[in-house]
């Protein structure tokens, strides 16, 4: 190969590596996004003009659907519906991918050359790999757009199923191996993956998505680094392999942020015993209004609001913009406390904050804010619930057990809004609702901030 090429991938590589880095914090996120890309647009190139192409004709009319199908969902695909869309892409790239290599199979087979050892395993693990995350998200896809139920689907003896389909791919990748001639086989072993992909997803329920499409996204890093194998390509070995780790590290940050294991999400069972409502909450609770909260805010030196997946569903982050704003001219200090594993998706409040324009170094993470609690006149809890539970403290079992969680049960005043006392995603009674501290304002996220504003401007 070129040397020039390979010098020019290696730049595209590096732009890859500076792009990841710069996405690992929301003010250079934009510039990590935009290196990434360039780096893409670079690899992108410099393989057409490595290697020999026949026919650009219809390179450029898959061009031209793509970057139009692109153009379209960027522009249309809501906040909250992102991880779907995640999902999508993933997908494809694992399904491009096993395309790929399975095209590569039937050339050697066609030119009747004997592919190497490297070529054959990795075209296997490419398809394995690559069709196993092509079906595993569009299942994905289908739970969170509400195609298929996104309710943990029954399936007997499901585990045992996988295993075998999982043995059966890898006796087939043994085959294409050993006899790379039969190509057959391959699209065989991509069938009885494609089954493996949609039973392993099938049984995880709709919440514990975002972890699942994770996990799926550094799978198809690692079918592209595979693809990359049978192709010689560097760039895309090195392109694959930084999806595969980074997806491998935002899945274990998700599980550890949870305090569940891998295992846990993908084989389901969080067991243990779960307080009764009732004995949480009965004769305890102590509701308010938007003008109780107003006067108790116009007292406030230092006031902490809390997002959760409350916030995302009553799309409430402008109202909460306008809050924050007319709080800070009446010369009250306000901050924002963020769970990593608020909402539904990493960074999904971070998103929706930005979205609305709050700056960036109002955005505390959970070890810098819990300092802080004591010191905080109100705590306005905007539909979170796990994620300020203080059971999680305690509980040595159950969905909640030691995950940490941010400790606004030790500001002065509490104020609670979500619409009922309903669980949040771990199904866990929430004691910091029934704390001495703590006042519930039931109704939608937006419409008691905009009562809150309205209430606080009348004063
Ligand atoms: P949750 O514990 O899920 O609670 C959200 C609360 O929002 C609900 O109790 C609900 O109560 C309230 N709500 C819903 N719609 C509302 C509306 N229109 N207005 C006001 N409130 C509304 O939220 P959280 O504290 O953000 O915790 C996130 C959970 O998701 C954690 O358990 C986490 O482990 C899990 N999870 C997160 C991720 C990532 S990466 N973020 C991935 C997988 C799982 P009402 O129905 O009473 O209003």
């Amino acid at each position: 190969m070129n040397i020039g090429i390979n010098i020019g991938y290696l730049v595209a590589a590096a732009l890859f590596i500076f792009g990841l880095k710069g996405l690992s914090h929301p003010r250079t996120a934009v510039r990590g996004n935009l290196l990434g890309a360039t780096g893409m647009l670079l690899a992108v190139v410099l393989t057409l003009l490595d290697r020999q192409i026949i026919s650009f004709e219809w390179i450029l009319v898959g061009l031209v659907i793509g970057a139009g199908f692109g153009v379209i969902l960027a522009v249309k695909v809501q906040m909250t519906q992102m991880p779907q869309l995640v999902a999508l892409f993933n997908g494809f790239g694992g399904g491009a991918s096993a395309l790929v290599a399975g095209a590569a199979l039937i050339e050697a087979a066609l030119l009747t050359t004997a592919p190497s050892t490297q070529m054959t395993v990795s075209t296997a693990a490419s398809g394995l790999i690559g069709a196993v995350t092509f079906w595993g998200s569009l299942i994905a896809f289908g739970k969170l757009q509400g195609i298929i139920s996104s309710k943990p689907a029954k399936i007997p003896a499901h585990q045992l199923l996988n295993g075998i389909l999982l043995l059966a791919s890898l006796g087939l990748g043994a085959l294409i191996v050993l006899d790379p001639s039969a190509t057959w086989v391959y699209w065989i072993l991509v069938a009885v993956a494609s089954a493996l992909g949609v039973l392993m997803v099938m049984p995880i329920g709709g919440a514990d998505m975002p972890v699942v499409i994770s996990l799926l996204n550094s799978f198809s890093g690692l079918a592209a680094a595979a693809t990359g194998f049978v192709l010689l390509n560097n760039v895309l070995i090195i392109s694959g392999s930084l999806v595969g780790a980074s997806g491998l590290i935002l899945t274990n940050l998700m599980c550890k942020a949870m305090n569940r294991s891998l295992g846990n999400v993908l084989f389901g069972g969080v067991g243990g015993t779960i307080a009764a409502a009732d004995d949480v909450y009965a004769g305890k609770i102590k509701s308010t209004s938007p003008d109780e909260v107003a006067m108790l805010l116009e007292g406030a030196r230092r006031v902490v609001i809390v997002p959760g997946y409350g916030m995302a569903v009553a799309q409430a982050q402008y109202a909460v913009r306008d809050l924050t704003n007319l709080l800070e001219s009446r010369g009250t200090e306000v901050e924002f406390g963020i769970h990593p594993v608020a909402g539904r998706m990493p960074g999904h409040m971070n998103v929706l904050l930005a979205e609305a324009n709050i700056p960036y170094d109002k955005l505390k993470t959970m070890e810098e804010i819990n300092p802080t609690f004591e010191q905080t006149d109100v705590v306005i809890v905007l539909g979170a619930n796990d994620t300020v539970n203080p059971a999680a403290r305690e509980a040595d079992s159950g969905p909640l057990a030691g995950m940490p969680i941010l400790d606004v049960d030790k500001a002065r005043t509490v104020v609670v809004i979500k619409r009922s006392l309903s669980p949040g995603f771990a199904g866990v009674p929430n004691p910091l609702f029934a704390a001495d501290n703590t006042l519930m304002l039931f109704g939608d996220g937006k419409q008691m901030v905009t009562e809150i504003i309205a209430a606080l401007k009348e004063a």
